[in-house]
């Protein structure tokens, strides 16, 4: 089929036919794809987790993840069922913790509210905790092959580049989401939509771009004007501010070690972790319990989305009757570092290396 019978005529010619024909021959391997003419049908589930796991974050980082939560909850019915205490710890170390307690609340909604399946559409997929519209559109399209916009950090970069777009991000997205919609098929719109995430992910990256073995080289108008890799244009982001707190390691003669669920609201929300002090310009003393404190000889440097942060860290051997006022002792048993996370195993990493 060629493009013009593919995209909205006034638009010119599109990319779609190119892209799937390079996406046949060139599409990544990676645990949650259907391959291109494979006569499997997506599983929803799968598409959804791996989504939501995608958000801010590398497929590198995403894959053993993905393995690790589809072997221990294979469907969303056994997903809805588990105990948030596992799914955080198995989220543990992918950072931006809300997306797991949404998951696990998306999961039981599926499950009670929608018998199981997720809606097939777009709309549908709108109302669950979680699902956002990059989230709805790229499931829309993965598991439904719905013709639905899918516009992540890749496609915008490719389509920047495309029409040569210099209006630096975030202003530009409205314009590129246009650009997008316009390109979308009719045809094969699931395959199109991770053909275009792959190609900005392997050629058209954001540093040296590999215009030479690119299929859309000929008509890219970035690669004409000879700007490709100053494309998209970003306006700065402001510079991040440094917080400083204190963290208290207390470990019981048996092993025991003090650890507190955070609350469910605000970073870290619902994830386990060493109690401390606020966060702040400057640290404040806030000791769980009374001990003879060593600090550490290095800190803990961690870096938000929103700022730096630098931890102090103090340790303490404490009696087996100690009694805290903040937290609880989680024993040798079942204590798994892994299900700290990154900035609090960053501590713990400390400690075992001191
Ligand atoms: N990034 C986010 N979702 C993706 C997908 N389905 N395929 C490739 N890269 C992605």
């Amino acid at each position: 089929m060629r493009d013009e019978e593919m995209i909205a005529p006034e638009f010119g010619p599109g990319i779609a036919a190119d892209m799937l024909q390079w996406y046949d021959r060139n599409a990544r391997d990676l645990p949650w794809r259907i391959p291109p003419g494979d006569t499997q049908v997506p599983d929803p589930y799968r598409v959804w987790l791996s989504e939501v796991m995608l958000q801010q974050t590398t497929v590198a980082a995403v894959k053993d993840y993905f393995h690790r939560f589809t072997a221990r909850w294979p469907t969303v019915a056994d997903l809805a069922a588990a105990e948030d205490g596992a799914v955080m710890g198995e989220w543990a170390g992918l950072g931006y913790y809300a997306r797991a307690r949404n998951l696990l609340k998306c999961a039981r909604v599926v499950a009670q509210e929608h018998n199981g399946q997720f809606p097939d559409s777009y709309d549908g997929l709108l109302t669950l905790p979680g699902i956002g519209p990059y989230t709805a559109a790229a499931i829309s399209a993965i598991a439904f092959d719905r013709p639905e916009t899918v516009l992540d950090g890749n496609v915008e970069r490719v389509m920047a580049r495309f029409h040569n777009i210099h209006t630096p991000l975030p202003a530009a997205k409205p314009k590129l989401h246009d650009c997008a919609t316009k390109q979308t098929p009719q045809q094969r719109p699931g395959d199109y939509a991770q053909a275009v995430m792959d190609l900005g992910a392997t050629i058209c990256t954001p540093k040296s771009p590999a215009c030479g073995i690119c299929p859309l080289r000929e008509p890219c108008a970035a690669r004409q004007a000879g700007t490709a890799s100053e494309l998209p244009k970003k306006t700065p982001k402001k510079p991040k501010p440094t917080r400083r707190g204190i963290i208290y390691l207390a470990r019981r003669s048996d092993g025991a070690w003090l650890l507190e669920r955070r609350p469910d609201k605000g970073l870290l929300g619902g994830m386990l972790g060493w109690p401390g002090s606020d966060w702040g310009e400057v640290a404040v003393e806030a000791p769980p319990l009374n001990a003879d404190w060593v600090t550490l000889p290095a800190e803990v440097r961690h870096t938000f989305t929103h700022f730096h942060l630098i931890l102090t860290v103090r340790y303490a051997q404490v009696g087996n009757e100690t009694t805290p006022n903040q937290g609880a002792f989680a024993t040798a048993a079942d204590f798994r570092p892994s299900d700290l996370p990154t900035v609090m195993r960053k501590a713990f990493d400390l400690w075992h290396g001191a």
